[in-house]
């Protein structure tokens, strides 16, 4: 008789993602792409056999953080082999890996492998590679291969009933404040038909709504087998056929590719949820000019109540920069009154940080400390209170609410409206996946209570 084999144990990783939603997609499709080699995913670093560090370079305080909690995996290591618990495999990925591969290399020798975003389809060579190297030193990965990777990533499968789906990456569009066009590298839209089949398989396994995603997602521009090419706005007309994807979202829009078709289509296409995150960064035409961005307020003014005509409700969510070089007060005043007159349900603020080789750093007239300090201050206040003025004129409303899954408390769901609320309801928990009208009672500074469904 013979033994059965020994069972090999399952191999744990543990991914940490720092940054943007992108971000978030590239951890999962590098689970993904681990998987077939043996890795589990872990949530706890102290089990794992290997981690990875999905890494953000948008600002100054993103990037240096990678560099502490490498030193954390130091230490991890050398635990796990006190324990005599076997190696730890530690790799650096995302942006800073593609930025600053070889500085990671020279501060972080212990590194065994550093890749950058366009390279993640390698994973499993890059880590039979590592366990072959015995020079101790590690490997650098950060071309920009000419194949794109989603041709070498295995289908994602739809967890829960949300998804995020990357149909374009990259950016030409050189802010003068952005590290994107050099991490990312250039804009590029994946095939239509690979974003269908992508959304298909996700709806199968149960997803109901899908976002898409992409550093300029609105300057989509894919082929299609006929060898057409597909805006934002027909893709999205085309994903709207999915029976049972009950919403859809994209993210992030740039003010200069919001052509009329994709604002049409929120009026047309019921599918199409009535939020936008189109960032506008600055109020003032001189820092717009400066920040490189290819338009002006009022282009900005003008899109905005276009949109609002073709869908009333639409609600707005922006990212802004303060302190940017050269900005004076008169500046950051019009930034502020175009808050005031767009209104946002939701926003991101940041101090300008200059990042290495983006043409803002090298400006004179950078702005003090204490002065950005005090503009994002003014200017969280004004957002923060924009917000909850919002989700108070929700009370006595009926939403949609797409149910998700449990809530805080027993008894409870969570889920969203269409304008991204979390919404708490006392609910039967056979309600989730349904999209379900619900009427709000209350409203937190970050979320919503609806009235009780009756079971
Ligand atoms: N400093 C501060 N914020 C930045 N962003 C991008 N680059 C910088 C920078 N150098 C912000 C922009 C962008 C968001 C993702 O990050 O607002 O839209
Ligand atoms: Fe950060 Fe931009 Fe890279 Fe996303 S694309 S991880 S926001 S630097």
């Amino acid at each position: 008789m013979t033994e059965p084999a020994p069972q090999k144990r399952a191999k744990k990783l543990f991914i940490k993602t720092y940054g943007c939603q992108m971000n978030v997609y590239d951890s999962d499709r590098m689970a993904d792409v681990l998987a077939p080699i043996g890795y589990r995913v872990t949530g706890e670093p102290e089990e794992a056999d290997m981690v990875i560090l999905n890494t953000c370079h948008i600002r100054e305080k993103a990037a240096e953080k990678v560099f502490s909690d490498l030193g954390r995996m130091r230490s991890l290591r050398a635990e796990r082999a006190k324990k005599g618990a076997g190696g730890l495999v530690i790799a650096v990925a995302g942006c800073v890996a593609q930025a600053e591969g070889a500085e990671i290399m020279k501060r972080a020798p212990f590194v065994d492998i550093v890749l950058g975003p366009q390279t993640y389809h390698r994973l499993p060579e890059l880590v039979a590679k590592a366990a072959r190297t015995t020079n101790g030193r590690g490997i650098l990965d950060t071309e920009f291969p000419p194949e794109p990777k989603f041709d070498y990533l295995p289908a994602p499968r739809g967890q829960g009933l949300t998804a995020f789906l990357s149909i374009q990456e990259g950016c030409d569009k050189f802010c003068t404040f952005c590290v994107v066009p050099y991490t990312r590298g250039a804009e590029y839209s994946r095939p239509a038909a690979d974003i269908l089949r992508e959304a298909r398989g996700l709806v199968a396994d149960g997803v109901r709504e899908i976002t898409l995603l992409g550093q300029n997602v609105n300057a989509y521009h894919g082929a299609t087998d006929s060898g057409a090419t597909w805006s934002l706005a027909r893709l999205v007309a085309a994903l709207a056929e999915i029976p049972e994807l009950a919403r859809i979202r994209y993210l992030t829009s740039h003010p200069r590719d919001m052509d009329d078709g994709l604002m049409a289509a929120h009026r047309d296409v019921p599918q199409l949820m009535p939020y936008l995150h189109l960032p506008v960064q600055a109020g003032s035409d001189r820092i717009l000019t400066a920040m490189n961005r290819g338009h002006n307020r009022d282009h900005y003014r003008r899109l905005v109540e276009k949109l609002r005509r073709h869908r009333a409700d639409i609600a707005l969510s922006s990212d802004f920069i303060v302190g940017f070089p050269g900005e004076k007060d008169a500046d950051f005043a019009a930034t502020m009154e175009l808050v005031r007159e767009v209104g946002y349900v939701q926003a991101y603020s940041f101090k300008y940080s200059a990042r290495p080789g983006t043409p803002a750093s090298g400006l004179r007239e950078q702005v003090p400390e204490d002065v950005k300090d005090a503009r994002l201050q003014e200017l969280q206040a004004e957002l923060t209170k924009q917000m909850r003025a919002f989700n108070a004129s929700c009370i006595g409303r009926d939403l949609d609410v797409l149910l998700t899954g449990a809530g805080r408390y027993a008894g409870q769901l969570a889920g969203r409206t269409p304008y991204l609320q979390p919404v708490h309801v006392q609910a039967d928990a056979g309600m989730i996946g349904t999209v379900a009208r619900l009427r709000i009672v209350g409203a937190e500074p970050n979320s919503l209570t609806a009235a009780a469904i009756a079971a």
